[in-house]
């Protein structure tokens, strides 16, 4: 049933070509417009939404992170994104026109689950991302949109989120679509570039040989930072996060311009530092900060391990190992930029003979608060 991987995580993270191209399919119509009737909530409400709410646990809430900022650029409607486990203890303020999207791989997080309840209850309307047909977030919810991942058997979710990625962009494109807002030509643009997204994907997939080397050098390290900027740095987050579960690290994911507010001073001779690179294309300004925040990092003596676009030449004198990505918009890059640092935390787990599928304290979906 391992489809002679090793490890499911494995076979998932293999899959996501698959898992990211079936989640559009359909959802995107010849002339490029997207077709999500699926969502029953009505186009009125969708044009009325004043404010977006994303509430999530773990990896669904680094998708969500990332789909704050594409909700907010393509639809210009403000979107806040919660933990689950945070949100309705604060009393948020939420109300009829408030849109709600509750991100859930299994569908049965407890936390995701009583977020979306409190939610219904002040009258907002609640949209799941979902993996798991017929699973209780969706049917507690006024409209689903599911990802189609397929099962996920690994407790470290993989395929999962670059589907909830998709979800969310295609839902923002959506948002954005309905509306009508100044963005209607990159927003082409964009749907184009998703549906070309799973070849990208599958391009990393098989680049992956030195990732797994590098990770298998790095076996007897005790502390891995990540550090990204804009929607790299959720990406940076889901980097940690992953090594965490899986490898019993210390990990920390930092947003890059926070450097120079404390964590520069972790930086120590030798300590794996994994910078997600912004595009030097689109939003350059973020780049170049970035490469400077290398630079500023190695000079102390970090190893920096570099996850940088196909082409930037810059980045090449400051970085220990280089990780190439293909092209993406910049809003899209987590979906490329996001697969090596899977497979760098599933070969640290295998290095240090940790058990990956399973590992120790953690289940696959958490069903109590
Ligand atoms: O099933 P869900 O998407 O609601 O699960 C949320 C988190 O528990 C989950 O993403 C967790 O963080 C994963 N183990 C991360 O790999």
């Amino acid at each position: 049933e391992k489809g002679g991987y090793d490890y499911f995580m494995l076979k998932e993270i293999a899959e996501q070509p698959k898992a990211v191209a079936d989640t559009l399919l359909g959802r995107i119509d010849a002339e490029g417009s997207l077709t999500l009737d699926e969502v029953r909530i009505p186009a009125s409400v969708l044009r009325e939404a004043d404010k977006v709410v994303i509430v999530a646990c773990g990896t669904a809430f680094h998708a969500g992170m990332i789909a704050k900022y594409a909700i907010e650029h393509w639809t210009r409607i403000p979107c806040e994104v919660e933990l689950a486990s945070e949100f309705r203890y604060r009393d948020p303020i939420l109300d009829q026109r408030t849109l709600v999207i509750a991100i859930s791989q299994s569908g049965e997080t407890m936390d995701t689950l009583m977020a979306l309840r409190h939610a219904r209850e002040q009258g907002a309307r609640v949209l799941a991302i979902c993996n798991t047909n017929g699973s209780t977030i969706p049917r507690e919810s006024d409209a689903v949109l599911y990802t189609h991942a397929g099962p996920e058997v690994a407790v470290a979710s993989t395929k999962a989120f670059l589907t909830q990625l998709v979800a969310c962009y295609l839902v923002a494109l959506y948002l954005g679509q309905v509306r009508g807002t100044k963005w209607g030509d990159e927003i082409r643009a964009v749907v184009r570039d998703l549906a070309k997204i799973s070849g990208e994907v599958d391009r990393v997939l098989e680049t992956m040989e030195p990732v797994r080397a590098l990770a298998r050098s790095l076996a007897d390290k005790n502390t891995v930072l990540f550090l990204g900027r804009h929607v790299g740095y959720p990406v940076a987050l889901e980097g940690a996060l992953k090594l965490k579960e899986l490898a019993y690290m210390h990990a920390e994911g930092f947003a890059a311009g926070e450097l120079k507010h404390g964590p520069i001073a972790l930086i120590e001779e030798d300590l794996p530092v994994v910078v997600v690179v912004p595009s030097p294309r689109g939003r350059s300004v973020l780049h170049d900060k970035i490469v400077s925040n290398i630079q500023e990092i190695r000079a102390r003596g970090a190893r920096t391990i570099v996850i940088a676009e196909e082409g930037d030449e810059t980045v090449v004198p400051y970085a220990d190992h280089l990780i190439r990505i293909p092209v993406t918009p910049t809003l899209l890059q987590p979906m490329v930029a996001t697969v090596p640092l899977q497979v760098f935390a599933c070969e640290l787990a295998t290095a240090r003979g940790n058990e990956v599928d399973q590992p120790r304290n953690l289940a696959k979906s958490v069903t109590v608060e």
